[in-house]
């Protein structure tokens, strides 16, 4: 028991750290540092095969078809809150995250759309 409790903390961090080291990355770049830019994106790639071995390992990958509607579902939820966010983040005249809040929106409905269209058409097979 355990174990599984430090399985999903890693899984945790490692996800974590996956976001961080690309923010790191695509800072060093911005900087010019390209050597040191590639590096983090390296670490960052390690990090999301460890996350994405310990989400294996936890029982969290299903098969395609129960996949694809468990992250159709959080994609909606995504979209909802970041709907939310946008208006929040306005009202407190937050405009940059706003406007952040709102492409990062659009991206979730871009996933939500793209995920619908892949389980209309696995339908259509049956
Ligand atoms: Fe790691
Ligand atoms: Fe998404």
């Amino acid at each position: 028991m355990q174990t599984i409790e430090i399985m999903e903390k890693t899984f945790d961090s490692e996800s974590n750290d996956i976001a961080l080291y690309l923010a790191m990355s695509k800072k060093a770049e911005d900087e010019g540092q390209t050597e040191i830019a590639t590096y983090l994106f390296n670490v960052a790639m390690d990090e999301a095969a460890h996350a994405a071995q310990f989400a294996t390992l936890l029982g969290k990958v299903k098969d395609t078809r129960t996949n694809l509607v468990t992250m159709l579902d959080g994609e909606i939820r995504a979209e909802k809150d970041k709907a939310h966010a946008v208006k929040v983040a306005f009202a407190e005249g937050n405009q940059e995250v706003s406007r952040f809040f709102e492409k990062s929106m659009h991206d979730e409905t871009r996933h939500k759309e793209g995920i619908k269209k892949i389980l209309s058409k696995l339908q259509e097979k049956d």
